[in-house]
């Protein structure tokens, strides 16, 4: 794979949330630190430069919004809710076990657990993404509670990454997987979530995202732009066979969160979206 296909998906969801953090309703809920770390992290690259120039110019950013919502309507919000809501389950999770684990994998340039290692909590955070990607948060996020793992889920199995990374199997832990498991073949996708409720003798936790098995939601360009890339969507679910999959690996469902479930969740924050496109929902479960 070029390095630029491996990092394609982390800058698009990380120059999409910077151009809406300029833009009211938006701007007050993307915290300025993400903005800071996310600018540093995407200017250690060519192309990351490129998405920070797009950034910087109101022109260019309204371009990149308007295209935006042009080619997946309601998209925008969605990316932001999601934010709002996995930071809202991060913090539901230390809370009721302070000394529990976060394991963010498919993290791309997320700023999340940096922007918590910064205000000195001590809970051992783990990062996982393709090498490519963690190496350009290295440098701007050193914390002694921080890891970084570089690893391609397709080669490397999961336990042998959290192995090395200092994972504890004997603490609480949740683990989040946002808009990372469709980009895995399916079989593939739910060992890694089995695997997940195995290795943990404590109190677990999984926060994921999946796709939705509705093809006519699918933009043909969006998708022919994405195998381009070499990041196409490689399965998709719906609601109720998805969780009947998660029962029998192990879990109990707690939450499932549509694009509907979001704007309600969050609608003294954010207007509702005129369209949703991308049918992305999140699930929330723990180990039985
Ligand atoms: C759409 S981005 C989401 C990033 C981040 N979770 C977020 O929501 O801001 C998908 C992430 O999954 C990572 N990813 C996809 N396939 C991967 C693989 N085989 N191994 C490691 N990371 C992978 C990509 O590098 C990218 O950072």
């Amino acid at each position: 794979m070029k390095d630029n296909q491996s990092l394609y998906t982390a800058f698009q969801v990380t120059s999409t949330l910077l151009a809406q953090s300029k833009k009211y309703p938006f701007s007050d809920l993307i915290p300025n630190d993400t903005v800071s770390l996310a600018s540093l992290y995407l200017s250690q690259t060519e192309e990351g430069q490129k998405h920070l120039s797009t950034f910087k110019s109101p022109f260019r950013r309204w371009c990149l919004n308007t295209i935006t919502e042009w080619w997946l309507p309601g998209f925008t919000s969605f990316l932001l809710m999601r934010k709002l809501y996995v930071e809202q389950k991060v913090e539901q999770f230390l809370t009721k076990y302070p000394d529990g684990q976060v394991v963010n994998i498919g993290a791309g340039l997320d700023t999340l657990l940096s922007r918590l290692a910064r205000r000195g909590i001590n809970n051992r955070l783990i990062e996982i993404d393709y090498p490519l990607v963690m190496d350009l948060k290295k440098t701007y996020s050193l914390h002694h509670n921080l890891i970084f793992s570089g690893a391609d889920l397709k080669q490397t199995p999961i336990e042998r990454v959290l192995e090395n990374s200092g994972f504890n199997p004997d603490a609480p832990v949740l683990f989040i997987l946002e808009g990372v498991l469709m980009y895995l073949p399916e079989a593939l996708a739910f060992d890694l979530l089995q695997t997940l409720n195995h290795l943990s003798q404590s109190n677990s936790e999984l926060l994921f995202s999946a796709i939705r098995d509705d093809e006519s939601l699918f933009n043909p360009r969006v998708k022919r732009a994405m195998e381009r890339n070499n990041s196409p969507f490689l399965w998709a679910k719906e609601l109720t066979p998805l969780k009947t999959e998660l029962i029998d690996l192990g879990f109990s469902v707690v939450e499932q969160e549509t694009h509907e479930d979001f704007s309600s969740r969050f609608t003294d924050k954010l207007p509702k979206p005129k369209a949703f496109t991308l049918y992305e929902y999140y699930n929330y479960a723990v180990k039985a």
